[in-house]
């Protein structure tokens, strides 16, 4: 197993392990400490079955089911498909490129600890691969703040909420699916989680709030708390935290979701095809801490 950097402020290609083949608890060490210490980890050249994906994943604990998603492997809910690709007029996945800056999942009472995405079909236009995924470092984005700020905000709570990413993406996305209904609306109501946490494999504190469904910091008067996520949003976002991630097919992308955040880029057309198969892991096993 041979672990090189991107060089940049996230990425790190891990080569010499087969995922579909089970590994020893050394090497899943290695690779959970590349990911908190790179926040993205490419593997190159797998070949893997649905099952092979989600029982590799599993490794790092337990795997999400969205119960609202028709777009599932059969027999295997926790894998799901994202695709821009129709087949006898339906849709074989999720068509949902072009989303804004966000991390999975930071709306629930127990948050993601990583995805791991296996590119199948990647879109390209003269030799170049189209729908980069971009990510922010979140470590680097709390380090940078001003002093003042880590002081001030400290103890402090953001909420989350679901709603917020899925009316932006009906609103300025074009995005086809529906409002929320009542019921969908109540079963994940807003949740709060500290605006500082300890990264689990890290130990260092990251910056966990993101455009896509931070809305309030609850501790603060509204005016000041929209105020700071305006400036938190910005500051999060500057060039040197960001890296570029361009997809190679038979790639398998593993990133953690508490110290970075991501966005798709949409540069690719609806007969560009791509075909991904998805799993999202929970920080169930790898759970962040509060305490310095
Ligand atoms: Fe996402």
């Amino acid at each position: 197993m041979r672990v090189t950097s991107s060089g940049e402020t996230l990425g790190a290609t891990i080569e010499g392990l087969d995922l579909g083949r089970p590994f020893s608890d050394g090497e899943l060490d290695r690779v959970v400490r590349t990911l908190g210490e790179r926040g993205v980890v490419r593997f190159p050249g797998q070949k893997l079955t649905g099952r092979q994906l989600a029982d590799f994943s599993a490794r790092f604990g337990e795997l999400e089911i969205n119960v609202a998603n028709a777009y599932q492997e059969p027999g295997i809910p926790e894998v799901m498909i994202l695709s821009n690709i129709v087949e006898d007029g339906r849709p074989v996945g999720l068509a949902d490129a072009g989303q804004d800056w966000h991390t999975d999942m930071s709306y629930s009472r127990t948050i993601a600890f990583a995805n791991v995405l296996y590119g199948i079909k990647i879109p390209k236009r003269g030799g170049r691969p189209l729908g980069a995924t971009e990510f922010s470092n979140m470590h680097a984005a709390y380090d940078g703040l001003p002093e003042e700020m880590k002081r001030d905000l400290e103890g402090m709570t953001v909420l989350h909420d679901f709603n917020k990413f899925w009316d932006m993406m009906r609103r300025e996305k074009g995005s086809k699916r529906p409002p929320l209904t009542e019921a969908q609306r109540k079963a994940k109501p807003p949740v709060s989680h500290p605006i500082f946490l300890a990264h689990p494999t890290t130990g260092r504190r990251v910056l966990y709030a993101n455009p896509g469904y931070a809305v309030r910091i609850n501790e603060l008067p509204e005016k000041e708390s929209e105020q700071t996520l305006e400036f938190l949003f910005e500051h999060q976002l500057k060039p040197e935290y960001r890296y570029a991630f361009h997809w190679q097919e038979s790639d398998v992308l593993m990133w953690e979701d508490i110290g970075t955040i991501h966005s798709a880029v949409a540069d690719y057309g609806p007969h560009e095809h791509r075909l991904i198969k998805r799993c999202q892991v929970m920080a169930t096993m790898f759970q962040p801490g509060e305490e310095r």
